[in-house]
């Protein structure tokens, strides 16, 4: 969205060891709150100076087979040298059969986009349909970003997160109750995931692929400064079936303005930047939206975008 402040802290720890220490020097030292930055697709920041401390996880970009050849997850990370930060899997990773264990470790600051072309390049399928999603996996995991073709938890077999004590967790899938667009995973905060794939065609990914991008290009302002949908689809027994991009529509509030800040419209549930919005002009235009639907449709919209603001009985931690 191209809007908000500066953080007051900014950490970005290497690798998951140093993610941990980043935790720990934070909470023995008092500051907070801690605030976990993904690829930021899905946050608005307030305008100001965000108290406290935010840890990007933007160099946190493994993504590596799991036990290639028999070694466990650990032995298959240290054997990539340095950070692995490739277009296409190396040849390390495909040496043997990538479909006889059709899995993925990837670090939490591992891009979404990087995540895809990975999977289809070793032919593994289940992710195609977050195609076009910019974030990380982190942040996927937290949010369960997804849509129409499927959600990020669909292939995930265990997660491992930092606990509030900044323990080192690994969750199986069985054991995680993930909904609609949130992981389920409270204050535990995303240092990676298994995903599960199936083998298939490298074609057949492809053009799975192709045809949402084609579909969501066409009904998405995908250029545009965003931060994705902003309002959940509410629950269908409350809206008639009707998402929420329909229901701002039939409210009328699509084309609605706050400063540079617009109600795209292509899709209603996407606010725009037109260059000089601040998030102030942002979050009005949001309750200008929130009531325009309730007062037409007497459906009220939950935020599905985070809004990091200092708030005034902060001290607890918050994490995307
Ligand atoms: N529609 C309208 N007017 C609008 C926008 C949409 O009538 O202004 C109608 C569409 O014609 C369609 C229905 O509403 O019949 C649903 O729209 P769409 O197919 O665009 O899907 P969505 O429910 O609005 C969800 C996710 C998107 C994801 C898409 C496609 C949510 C809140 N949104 O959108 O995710 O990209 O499916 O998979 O769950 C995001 O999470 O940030 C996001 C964009």
């Amino acid at each position: 969205m191209r809007v908000g402040g500066q953080a007051e802290l900014l950490l970005e720890p290497k690798n998951p060891d140093e993610f941990q220490k980043a935790c720990k020097a934070c909470v023995e030292r008092g500051i907070a709150p801690i605030r976990i930055l993904g690829g930021g697709a899905n946050i608005l920041v307030a305008d100001g100076v965000l108290r406290g401390v935010v840890i990007a996880t933007a160099c946190l970009q493994r993504v590596f087979r799991p036990g290639a050849g028999g070694e466990s997850e650990e032995e298959a990370s240290a054997e990539m040298p340095g950070e692995f930060d490739m277009e296409l899997p190396s040849a390390a990773m495909v040496q043997d059969d990538p479909a006889r264990d059709p899995r993925l470790v990837a670090w939490a600051g591992c891009t979404l986009p990087k995540l895809l072309r990975t999977a289809r390049e070793l032919g593994y399928s289940g992710l195609e349909g977050i195609v076009g999603v910019p974030g990380s996996l982190g942040g996927g995991v937290a949010m369960n970003a997804g849509g129409r073709w499927g959600d990020m938890w669909d292939v995930v077999e265990s997660v491992r997160v930092l606990g509030a004590g900044g323990e080192f967790k690994d969750l199986a899938r069985a054991d995680c109750t993930p909904t609609y667009r949130n992981g389920g995973l409270g204050n535990e905060w995303v240092v990676g995931a298994v995903l599960k794939f199936e083998p298939k065609p490298r074609l057949q990914i492809q053009e799975a692929m192709s045809e949402y991008l084609i579909t969501k290009n066409k009904v998405q302002p995908v250029t545009a400064w965003s931060a994705g949908c902003i309002f959940k689809n509410p629950p269908a027994e409350v809206s008639d079936g009707r998402s929420a991009g329909q229901l701002i529509e039939q409210s009328g509030a699509k084309g609605l303005s706050c400063g540079d800040a617009e109600v795209s419209e292509r899709h209603g549930n996407f606010i725009v930047n037109r260059g000089k919005a601040c998030a102030a002009d942002v979050f009005e235009l949001m309750e200008a939206i929130r009531k325009h639907v309730l007062d037409a449709t007497g459906v009220e919209l939950e935020n599905e975008v985070k809004i990091w603001r200092n708030e005034p009985d902060e001290g607890e931690s918050q994490s995307s």
